[in-house]
């Protein structure tokens, strides 16, 4: 019987302008991207810190210009990509990712509504960040994921996830919590990959923090690779890896 070839998972620490060059062009199936979303602010916890402090939209949207050009190159003619963001930037990403991929290629405007946070008396609270998803070419990889019925008609019963993705995020108390800032749920992670990357197909993730996209690759069967600029975060992700840890 023919041997499947084994996973990998290939964690590397440098900013991923510089690491992007050393993944072969149209390799990899599906690229995840959780960057800085400029607010301005240092993000801190129990294992570490990271900076996003940019001089204005501007400065930001040229920081993610020519590392979004190293994606597409990265990414297989049938391979696709979700660019993370809120509020600060959507608006401007989405515009910088129909320049790059081009309008035509522009799948959906996940949300992912999160529910936990404080409320504002001046407007409306802000519960949701924006998932833009891209295709590199005129074909992709999508399986229908599916998540649990809200209707009490269908309770118990699944049916297919639409675009708007209702996930917790992690509470203080989650188990899942590895100290790392703006960790996102493995439940998110595995949705996404699960429905953009083929089984056995390879997944990136060049701001990939504590690892939670590779963990959810592990899980589902597919191979990873991980950058952070951050030793910690790169040692947090091989740590989380190694154990399994949720
Ligand atoms: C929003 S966090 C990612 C969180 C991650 N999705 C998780 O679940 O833990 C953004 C990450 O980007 C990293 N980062 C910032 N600038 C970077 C760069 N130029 N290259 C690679 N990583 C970078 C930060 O260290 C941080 O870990």
């Amino acid at each position: 019987m023919p041997q499947s070839d084994p996973l990998t998972f290939d964690v590397r620490l440098g900013d991923c302008i510089k690491l992007f060059p050393k993944v072969a062009a149209s390799s990899v199936d599906f690229i995840y991207l959780d960057p800085p979303f400029n607010t301005g602010r240092t993000h801190r916890s129990s294992r570490g810190a990271f900076r996003d402090v940019f001089a204005g939209v501007d400065a930001y949207i040229e920081f993610l210009r020519p590392r979004l050009e190293l994606a597409h190159r990265t990414l297989k003619p049938e391979g696709s990509i979700i660019v993370h963001c809120d509020w600060h930037a959507s608006h401007r990403v989405r515009v910088l990712l129909d320049e790059l991929f081009g309008s035509e290629r522009f799948l959906n405007h996940l949300i992912w509504q999160y529910g936990l946070g404080g409320s504002s008396p001046r407007m409306f609270a802000r519960k949701h960040d924006d998932l833009l998803w891209y295709a590199k070419g005129d074909t992709w990889h999508y399986t229908a994921p599916r998540v649990p019925a809200t209707s009490r008609r269908m309770q118990g019963l699944t049916k297919k996830a639409t675009d708007v993705l209702d996930i917790p995020s992690l509470n203080n108390m989650s188990k899942e919590r590895c100290g790392w800032p703006t960790q996102k749920p493995l439940a998110l992670l595995e949705l996404l990959v699960e429905a953009c990357c083929p089984p056995k197909g390879i997944v990136l993730d060049p701001f990939c923090g504590s690892g939670t996209t590779l963990i959810a690759a592990q899980r589902l069967g597919r191979s990873a690779i991980g950058f952070d600029i951050a030793p910690e975060a790169v040692a947090l992700t091989k740590q989380r890896l190694a154990t399994g840890v949720r």
